[in-house]
């Protein structure tokens, strides 16, 4: 399993150009694999002026984020080490064109596929060692000017890859109907059924 390199206390958190998170969970093949002058590499604080939000707009409506704001989410977010991988695709002008993240769920038991949940939940309650790992995808986004390029499929091939490397024995998301096509063409199949329960005046436009 990938364990993280030591890292300067708080350097993540205070440089624009500081990574979220470490550059070495970037896939080499999706690096090679994009079109001449595209980059891919983590989230960084300076992703703000580079357009990262209005990448998201073509996803769900983000509203109006100031800097400040999102400079204290990204604080938040650097602050949980191995657990929020956020990346970004940029053209060859700096600008971010596509983005998405792996979310890093720590879970109370060991996965072994030959025991049921329950039983693999007694045998390890009390482990602290190789406890589960989920991978959680979310926010995937391409930029409407650069969608079928092959872009989107690059960020779940480079989700995947982190996951795999930090040790996530699955990964998981939720999609609409229409978007089905285009995860399966990633490699992921349906299993099971989403619910969701929205508070206070949170809505379903998006899907999220
Ligand atoms: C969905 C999205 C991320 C796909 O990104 P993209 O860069 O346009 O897609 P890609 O070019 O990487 O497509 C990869 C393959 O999937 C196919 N594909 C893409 N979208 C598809 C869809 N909705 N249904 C079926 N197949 C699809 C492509 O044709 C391509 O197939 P190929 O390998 O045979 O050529 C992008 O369209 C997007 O940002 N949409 C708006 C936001 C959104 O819905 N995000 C997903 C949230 S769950």
């Amino acid at each position: 399993m990938w364990s993280p390199a030591p890292k300067a206390a708080n350097s993540h958190s205070t440089h624009a150009s500081s990574p979220l998170f470490s550059p070495s969970l970037i896939s080499p093949d999706v690096v090679s694999a994009l079109p001449p002058k595209y980059t891919i590499r983590p989230l960084q604080r300076s992703d703000y002026e580079a357009g990262v939000l209005d990448v998201l707009r073509v996803l769900t409506n983000v509203g109006d984020i100031t800097e400040e704001a999102w400079d204290q989410r990204f604080s938040w977010m650097a602050k949980k080490e191995d657990e929020y991988h956020i990346l970004v695709i940029c053209n060859g002008e700096g600008k971010v064109v596509g983005t998405g993240g792996v979310v890093v769920e720590r879970k109370l038991y060991v996965y072994e596929s030959s025991q049921s949940g329950y039983e693999r939940f007694l045998l390890n309650i009390g482990s602290i060692h190789n406890l589960g790992l989920v991978g959680h995808i979310e926010d995937i986004a391409v930029a409407k000017d650069q969608q079928g390029k092959h872009l989107g499929l690059h960020i779940i091939k480079a989700l995947d890859y982190v996951a795999e490397k930090v040790g996530c024995y699955k990964t998981i998301l939720d999609c609409s109907e229409p978007n089905e096509g285009f995860y399966v063409k990633c490699g992921y199949k349906r299993a099971g059924l989403q619910m969701a329960h929205y508070y206070g005046t949170a809505s379903v436009k998006g899907g999220h």
